[in-house]
């Protein structure tokens, strides 16, 4: 029987070396976890946030768009920095550029069930690999020498029960990966179904690393009773779309703000979107009205005159008069 008293959200642990202060992370989210949007969810609690899955090959061609993502300010730490690619030496190269940028933790995706990635034998596909899956991770522990944690993101496996991600872990852990990340739905799936955190709590119980949840993580309960089964952190991904306070709720088990704090967040997270992204801002804020508008933030009308706001100054306007 698991004792959910004896579990906390706020117990210090550490990957590796890297000393963290609570158990509540963010997880990765590619065109989403943007230095605005790891932000914003560090202000309502996130204890380690993550920049989204960054292309190897790209900083290793010094691609201008991928060295936009190894962006990060002093104020973000600690940050986990996301790479993918299925080159060991390309992934090592790529790692020395994430610690010059400031990574306090270095994650290998081998997670990522998205055709454009898994044909060219990253994310998801390595899970098939074991064998390269754990040079790449041995390449990436030589090149960071020890300065930061390498850790690995898992789906459960490929197809439906095939439990590849059990099996290719424990070759992880003796390459180095100092904590497993694991998604357990299998790539076959991408997000349908629910996630299968019995498999998290078995293989929190076979590895002698941490092991951290990912997927449908919402309710304190879940959280609690995954840390009281040996589970060492869990995550929050699409939950926090719209709900940055939810980190909150999370920790310390109290309600959504009142609607003026939760429009005050909003206006601040716009505010540093267009400080970051310019006249982009508005293409990537689109993305988040819907969400808004379910955490109850934003009336419908209002979500449907922002997701045609042509510029920055409109959205402003729009979300002054709310
Ligand atoms: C839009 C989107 C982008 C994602 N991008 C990444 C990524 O770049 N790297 C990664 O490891 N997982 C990525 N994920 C998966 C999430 O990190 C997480 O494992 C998954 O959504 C399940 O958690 P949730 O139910 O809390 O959303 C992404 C998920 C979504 C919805």
């Amino acid at each position: 029987m698991t004792d959910l008293r004896s579990a906390d959200l706020r117990e210090r642990w550490a990957i590796g070396a890297l000393r963290l202060d609570r158990r509540l992370l963010m997880a990765p989210m590619a065109g989403i976890t943007t230095p605005a949007f790891r932000r914003s969810v560090r202000r309502w609690g996130a204890g380690l946030v993550f920049t989204e899955m960054i292309s190897s090959q790209g900083i290793d061609h010094g691609n201008r768009h991928t060295l936009d993502y190894l962006r990060c300010g002093a104020d973000e730490h600690p940050i986990g920095f996301q790479l993918f690619g299925a080159d060991p030496l390309v992934l090592a190269r790529a790692a020395e550029a994430c610690l010059r940028a400031g990574a306090d933790l270095i994650d290998i995706n081998m997670a990522c069930p998205v055709r454009k990635v898994v044909k060219t034998g990253a994310g998801a596909a390595l899970l098939a690999e074991p064998e390269l899956a754990a040079a790449a991770v041995a390449a990436v522990v030589g090149a960071v020498g020890g300065a930061v944690p390498v850790t690995v993101k898992l789906r459960a496996g490929l197809r439906m029960g095939d439990e590849a991600g059990r099996y290719v872990a424990p070759g992880l852990v003796a390459a180095g990966a100092a904590a497993v990340f694991l998604h357990p739905r299998y790539a076959a799936q991408l997000y349908r179904g629910a996630a299968d955190h019995a498999l998290t709590r078995r293989l929190a119980a076979e590895l002698p690393v941490p092991v951290v949840a990912s997927g449908d993580i919402k309710s304190r309960q879940l959280c609690l009773e995954l840390l009281g089964a040996g589970v060492s952190g869990v995550t929050v991904a699409r939950a926090a779309l719209g709900r940055p306070w939810i980190f909150g709720g999370l920790l310390d088990d109290h309600a959504d703000p009142p609607a003026d704090e939760r429009l005050k967040e909003l206006r601040l997270f716009v505010e540093e979107v267009v400080a970051e992204m310019g006249s982009r801002a508005v293409g990537y804020l689109r993305r988040f009205w819907p969400h808004f508008r379910k955490s109850g933030t934003i009336d419908r009308e209002r979500a449907r005159a922002l997701m045609v706001a042509p510029d920055s100054e409109v959205v402003r306007r729009l979300l002054s008069a709310a």
